[in-house]
């Protein structure tokens, strides 16, 4: 099922795309690079990626219909195009372009949390990053880190409790995979790439402002970045009175008092690693 909607990622997370200036650093895209992008969204990211590369080519991969198909409307150019790629499947069900060794670096932004956490076995998803790249090439990502918003799933898990669900059964709903630093480190180098740098930063982040038809602010993001969680209510009334509990009790927690702006406990875990010449 497809929980995206690039219309409510806009309205309620568009600043993951412009929060990168450190990860598109450690990228440092060369203008002839062949960069594959991981769960691209709606490309936003990616086309400016694809910008530093006139002579090079940008390949963004995401799950999400929707996501693809406004990043093909808004974010394609010569040299920057979009397919629809369950990437949680990516070693078994990745085309033969993909996972051809061609590629100068795997590129992904706030996304492998999301991949990771339905890849089976998890490193699965960076052994196919291996075969795509070139001798020498690199990943880079950033992704949720272990800790990564803890407040908001705490108590999204406890909403679910609350309403009866049984507690292993609220867990396994959460569509989150956070790993820690050592976790991240050993997996990598199972499959054979080596890493350069590995580090954790807390990142309060600010949410974009609370609208009245609850498409922005913390409403807005739980309602899209929670629809897993969501799915475990069959009605709409169900599913929007736990968003509206879980949003009054985390209210008082992330609401900052001069100003009422909503902050939350964003832990970023950022990568560089590189397959053995
Ligand atoms: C928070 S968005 C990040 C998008 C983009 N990288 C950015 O920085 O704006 C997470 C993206 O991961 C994608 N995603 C989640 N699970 C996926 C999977 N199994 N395979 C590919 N993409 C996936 C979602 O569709 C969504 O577009």
């Amino acid at each position: 099922m497809d929980h995206w909607s690039s219309a409510a990622y806009s309205s309620a997370a568009s600043f993951v795309p412009k929060l990168t200036s450190t990860v598109v650093q450690y990228l440092a895209p060369r203008p002839t690079d062949r960069i594959l992008d991981i769960g691209c969204g709606d490309g936003i990211l990616t086309a400016q990626v694809a910008a530093m590369v006139p002579s090079g080519q940008v390949l963004g991969l995401d799950a999400s219909q929707s996501m693809i198909k406004a990043a093909q409307e808004k974010s394609a150019s010569s040299n920057c195009t979009y397919r629809v790629q369950d990437c949680a499947a990516l070693l078994k069900s990745a085309p033969s372009d993909v996972l051809n060794g061609s590629w100068d670096k795997v590129f992904s932004n706030a996304a492998l949390h999301w991949i990771l956490r339905y890849a089976e076995p998890k490193a699965s998803v960076f052994e196919a990053v291996r075969e795509a790249l070139k001798p020498d090439g690199v990943l880079v990502f950033e992704m949720g880190g272990a800790g990564n918003c803890a407040e908001i799933h705490a108590a999204m898990v406890a909403g679910l409790i609350a309403r009866g669900i049984p507690t292993a059964e609220a867990h396994a709903a959460s569509p989150w995979f956070f790993p820690s630093e050592a976790w991240m480190r050993k997996t990598l180098e199972d499959v054979g790439l080596v890493v350069e740098k590995l580090e954790t930063e807390y990142r309060p982040t600010k949410l974009t402002p609370k609208t009245e038809d609850g498409k922005g602010g913390l409403e807005g993001w739980l309602k899209l970045m929670c629809a897993p969680f969501l799915d475990k209510f069959k009605t709409q009334k169900e599913k929007d009175d736990v968003v509206r509990w879980v949003a009054d009790l985390l209210d008082g927690i992330i609401t900052r008092t001069e100003d009422g702006s909503q902050w939350m406990g964003y832990v970023r875990l950022r990568v560089i690693a590189r397959k053995s010449a």
